[in-house]
């Protein structure tokens, strides 16, 4: 198999856009078919439900997100593509790691802090209309990792902060509960450094919150010609040279070869019209979008199949998260009784010193005693009655190396020094 594991979460809030195609789920997709990596992407919908109430907004978007991922080429068999919210072992070990994670840490988070802030400046109590999910976002997000052991998880900047909390809590981890091995591997953030951010219609990043966005498959191929119309250009005529640095170039050379970009920008400064421009650029993205919109329209009419991936996903996560789990559950002590029991009665037979005691043929009664390794160290006198033997037994179980004085009806073993009697009494009074 192969050598890297990469792992990402996809928050499932809205519809994917060109900016989030070309940013994310492009590259992503190109990652995952290398032979080197073996990638766990999936849909984090326990965390939208922090940002969202809306049942019915929630469903939808899990669905649109789904089909868009499969329809820009996420090949199922290769990628382990799954729901967060199908895996129960992420709540679990949720818990697990929250009860280590410190409280001051978690108010340092930057999403936290932002509420409180906003909510200062308006005079409102700091924790107006924050959720405890909101809070323990991060928490949550190291579960989604370390549930997986990824090397990398590739994140926007704005990420950086979760994966190092991640870090932080899985090394706690490690140290309280690892017992010298590593439970977790410390994940690492991946930023992918030379995916530009794409500008929107009016040249700043492309952006729900701008509302700047171009579609990328709502609306079909109209709603994308309509988008591209609305980018902002200036006033110059046709047969007047443009500035080829401008938003409109920046979007098509993320589509572009650069044989394609370099010629589209000497036809800028030669002239061409930004009517025409446009219409260029509508063509370039509309042949490689255009055919995954078609699969996109497909997967949409039929939700059962892309259920049907999922529950596959799901299952294949789950063969990676349950073990870990059960080690981790095992190392924070939440074990089955039966296992120390167990593990107590092979203590006692395997490593204890031991009294036998015996009756010979001169009707006498008679005890002996021997480490852990079964070497002979004392050997009694014949006693009248078991009984007697047994006192003796008791004392020394008792009284340990005190009770083996001159006048103990005990002889030590050939070989055998008082010494080693008192080692051997000792472990078995230790237990
Ligand atoms: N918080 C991430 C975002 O908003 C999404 C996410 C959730 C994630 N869990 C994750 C990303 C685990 C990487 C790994 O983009």
């Amino acid at each position: 198999m192969s050598s890297t594991r990469v792992l990402t979460g996809i928050t499932t809030s809205g519809t994917p856009h060109l900016g989030n195609y070309v940013g994310a789920i492009r590259p992503a997709i190109v990652a995952s078919q290398s032979q080197e990596t073996d990638c766990f992407f999936f849909m984090a919908d326990y965390h939208a439900l922090i940002k969202c109430d809306d049942p019915a907004r929630i469903e939808r978007s899990r669905l649109e997100i789904a089909a868009t991922w499969l329809a820009a080429g996420l090949d199922p068999e290769r990628v382990t593509f799954y729901r967060q919210s199908d895996v129960p072992e992420v709540t679990e070990l949720n818990w697990l790691l929250t009860c280590v994670t410190a409280k001051g840490q978690m108010n340092r988070a930057h999403a936290y802090k932002a509420s409180t802030d906003i909510n200062e400046a308006a005079g409102e109590d700091p924790d107006h209309g924050v959720t405890m999910g909101l809070f323990c976002y991060p928490i949550l997000m190291a579960a989604d990792i370390l549930l997986f052991n990824p090397h990398k998880v590739p994140v926007g900047r704005d990420q950086i902060q979760h994966i190092e909390m991640a870090r932080d809590v899985a090394a706690r981890f490690n140290h309280m509960f690892g017992a010298g091995k590593e439970l977790f591997i410390l994940p690492e953030a991946h930023i992918e450094e030379h995916v530009a951010t794409l500008p929107g219609l009016d040249g700043r990043k492309m952006s729900k919150s701008y509302d700047n966005t171009i579609p990328l498959f709502e609306g079909g191929s109209k709603a994308l010609k309509d988008a591209i119309a609305k980018i902002v250009t200036n006033s110059l005529l046709p047969g007047e040279p443009k500035d080829p640095e401008c938003h409109l170039v920046t979007i098509y050379e993320a589509f572009a070869t650069a044989e394609q970009a370099a010629k589209f920008k000497t036809d800028l400064i030669a002239g061409l019209g930004w009517g025409d421009a446009k219409k260029q650029l509508l063509e370039l993205i509309e042949s490689q979008i255009g055919p995954m919109r078609e699969r996109y329209a497909e997967l949409m009419a039929h939700p059962e199949r892309i259920e049907e991936l999922l529950q596959i996903g799901a299952a294949k996560a789950r063969a990676v998260a349950a073990p870990l789990l059960k080690e981790v559950r095992e190392a924070v002590g939440l074990r089955r009784m039966n296992a120390i029991s167990q593990a107590k009665e092979k203590a006692v037979k395997v490593a204890l010193p031991m009294f036998k005691q015996f009756r010979l043929a001169d009707g006498q009664f008679y005890f002996n005693f021997s480490d852990a390794t079964g070497r002979l160290l004392l050997e009694s006198q014949g006693f009248a009655s078991g009984k007697d033997a047994g006192q003796w037994v008791g004392k020394l179980k008792k009284e340990g190396i005190a009770a083996l004085d001159a006048d103990a009806p005990v002889k030590l073993a050939d070989g055998i020094v008082t010494d080693d009697v008192a080692v051997a009494l000792d472990a078995l009074s230790a237990v």
